[in-house]
């Protein structure tokens, strides 16, 4: 009997996400922190599906780059009994949600439509809690990006470092040019993202394993890691003076008006450059970050669901997570959010030149082993791990003159914060 039921409810289900259409419009809300222009655009693409298929979207957008206030609201609205449907939650955080015993089960469209044979295996592991789908992956961002204004370094007659030994001497003709070298936000998240970058940089992919993902204590006290500190420290030199608290997205625009010479973020960048009109190749380059050619920092978003009573928006649900992966949606989002589809098997040819070197080497790194998580955005480590270390290297940044030595040991103590 629960067996007939249960399949009697896969084929309702099954129905249900092939029509799309719900029976009348029930709210589907869902929290996130996509609002720059390019973002905005991006999640426009998911509201209009939803709404193609007779849901309504009920936007919970909090502004602020990496997510940090977008989680603390979320924390709130789950403690008092009223969790949205689905919520942007990434990596190890999903783990943390599961524990808590409030996430939502997506098998049943997971089987439906195969995503064990669609999804990469290390993508969908972090999409399970207990062996059960809870979250639906979005895309895949990569973070060891240098954002390039061509224009900026061929009036100041300089070269596009491809290592940290070329980056002074390029940024020294820059700024004697009379531009900014290195467009930056002074927010944590941000410093962390360029710090993240510069240590793969650095120390290649297996040093970057061991040091901020493994959290090894040797590594994190190593002569490569103070090197690491000392090529951030350097770049305080090279970003201007209205840079604290400044958004990506402005910083992201100061390279595209040609302010500024670089900058160092994920590619969620390249969604500002587009949304701008700008063409890769011509109004401005995508290499990777100085030192990190072959490697990827990989950023998987994804949309966790939480546990509803309202069997209407259990079912809004299953049809988000499957809009989600849906190639038409795949696409559209993707091309706006300037990230690649987590879907395998896409055709990325009208993808621009900055997609699809992404994803070419998001496989060649895969292959070779240099495809680590990123720990700025939510990847790697769990989250307050990553905050603690996250403080201390804002802190170093924003100190000029903090000794080295003493950021080494204190991130190495970070490192043991659970
Ligand atoms: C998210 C991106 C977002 C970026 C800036 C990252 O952590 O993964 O989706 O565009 O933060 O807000």
């Amino acid at each position: 009997m629960k067996f007939k039921m249960r399949a009697l409810r896969v084929a309702v289900l099954g129905c249900l996400l092939m029509s799309g259409a719900a029976a009348s419009a029930t709210d589907i809300e869902v929290l996130h922190w996509w609002t720059s222009g390019g973002e905005a655009k991006a999640a426009a693409q998911l509201k209009s599906i939803m709404e193609s298929k007779g849901y309504t979207w009920k936007d919970f957008a909090v502004a602020g780059g990496g997510g940090e206030n977008a989680m603390t609201v979320l924390k709130t609205r789950v403690v008092s009994g009223d969790p949205p449907a689905a919520a942007q939650i990434k990596g190890p955080s999903i783990q943390e949600w599961g524990q808590e015993g409030v996430l939502a089960n997506l098998d049943p469209v997971a089987k439906i439509e195969k995503w064990d044979h669609m999804l990469p295996a290390a993508v969908a592991n972090v999409m399970k809690f207990d062996h059960h789908y809870v979250a639906v992956p979005v895309n895949v961002h990569r973070v060891n990006w240098l954002w390039v204004n061509p224009a900026v370094f061929q009036a100041a007659g300089a070269t596009v470092p491809k290592t940290w030994d070329e980056f002074p001497a390029a940024a020294e003709k820059i700024r004697a040019a009379g531009y900014i070298p290195l467009a930056h936000g002074g927010q944590p998240w941000q410093d962390f993202t360029v710090f993240e970058s510069v240590v793969l940089g650095v120390g290649g992919a297996d040093f970057y394993r061991q040091a901020l993902v493994d959290l090894d204590q040797d590594a994190l006290r190593s002569d490569t890691m103070k090197r690491a500190f000392e090529v951030f420290g350097a770049l305080r030199a090279d970003i201007d003076p209205d840079a604290p608290n400044r958004d990506w997205n402005q910083a992201t625009t100061m390279v595209i008006n040609g302010k500024a010479a670089m900058q160092l973020m994920g590619d969620w960048a390249k969604g500002e450059f587009t949304q701008a009109g700008k063409v890769p190749g011509k109004d401005y380059e995508c290499v990777a970050a100085p030192g990190s050619q072959g490697a990827f920092t990989f950023n998987v978003d994804s949309l966790v669901m939480f546990q509803q009573d309202a069997d209407d928006v259990a079912k809004g649900q299953q049809v988000l997570a499957s809009a989600v992966l849906s190639p038409a949606f795949q696409k559209v989002f993707n091309l706006a959010k300037g990230s690649i589809p987590v879907r395998t098997d896409m055709d990325m040819a009208s993808f621009d030149a900055c997609a699809r070197k992404s994803a070419q080497d998001f496989q060649a790194a895969a292959q070779s082993g240099s495809l680590v998580p990123s720990i700025a955005h939510q990847m790697a480590v769990p989250a307050a791990t990553a905050g603690a270390m996250q403080d201390v290297v804002t802190q170093f940044f924003n100190t000029p003159d903090a000794p080295v030595e003493r950021a080494l040991a204190q991130l190495a103590q970070a490192a043991q914060v659970q």
